[in-house]
């Protein structure tokens, strides 16, 4: 199976530097147990800037890199693999993205979670098969947002808002 999980601000504020939007909210901790538990057991993959985002390597987890370059998380761990996805299905067309995942997750018989960046995220949310969503309901300052608003992403199958007034944040589920 494949399956993304990814938040947003309000008007898809996604990234701020090597850090989140939102950092601080008063509700983020619920966002990273969710994150844990939608992620437990699975391989994480994800682009080169959002592994160098990360305090350190997600544990228990395969962490596959998609770049042309070794990169590290903040205190030096190195990913598992890095994959230079780009330069392989330019070489070899037939190989697409979905593909590329859904033969890893065959590979180590385990489910695949695309954690970032944003066009990852966008791509990967045309074809995955679950999906997990936090909205923090506020505009923030950001430098990287979502190419485009997620507006269809399966059936809404989970919902949990916490906090309320303006100041809120949601986790939504979907399943294809
Ligand atoms: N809101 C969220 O849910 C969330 C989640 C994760 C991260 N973030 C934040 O988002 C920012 C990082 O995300 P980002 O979108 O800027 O970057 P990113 O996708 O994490 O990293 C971009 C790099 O990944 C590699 N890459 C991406 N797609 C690829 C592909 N199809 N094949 C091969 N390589 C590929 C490329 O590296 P090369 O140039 O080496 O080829 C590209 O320069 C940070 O601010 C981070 O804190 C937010």
């Amino acid at each position: 199976m494949i399956k993304t999980v990814f938040a947003s601000g309000r008007l898809g504020e996604f990234g701020l530097g090597d850090g989140l939007p939102w950092d601080g909210h008063k509700y983020q901790s619920e966002d990273f147990k969710a994150f844990k538990e939608f992620t437990k057991g699975c391989i994480v993959v994800m682009g080169s800037k959002t592994f160098q985002s990360l305090p350190f390597k997600l544990p228990i987890r395969r962490n596959i890199v998609l770049g042309s370059k070794e990169v590290y998380a903040k205190n030096g761990d190195a990913p598992d693999q890095t994959f230079n996805l780009k330069a392989l299905t330019e070489n070899l067309p037939h190989v697409t993205y979905e593909r590329w995942l859904r033969s890893i997750s065959d590979w180590y018989k385990s489910d695949v979670v695309v954690i970032g960046g944003a066009e990852l995220v966008v791509k990967t949310l045309a074809f995955c098969d679950e999906a997990m969503y936090t909205r923090y309901h506020q505009s923030y300052k950001a430098d990287v947002y979502l190419p485009l608003l997620p507006k269809y992403i399966g059936s809404l199958v989970g919902y949990e808002r916490f906090g309320e007034g303006k100041d809120f944040m949601d986790i939504s589920y979907y399943k294809r």
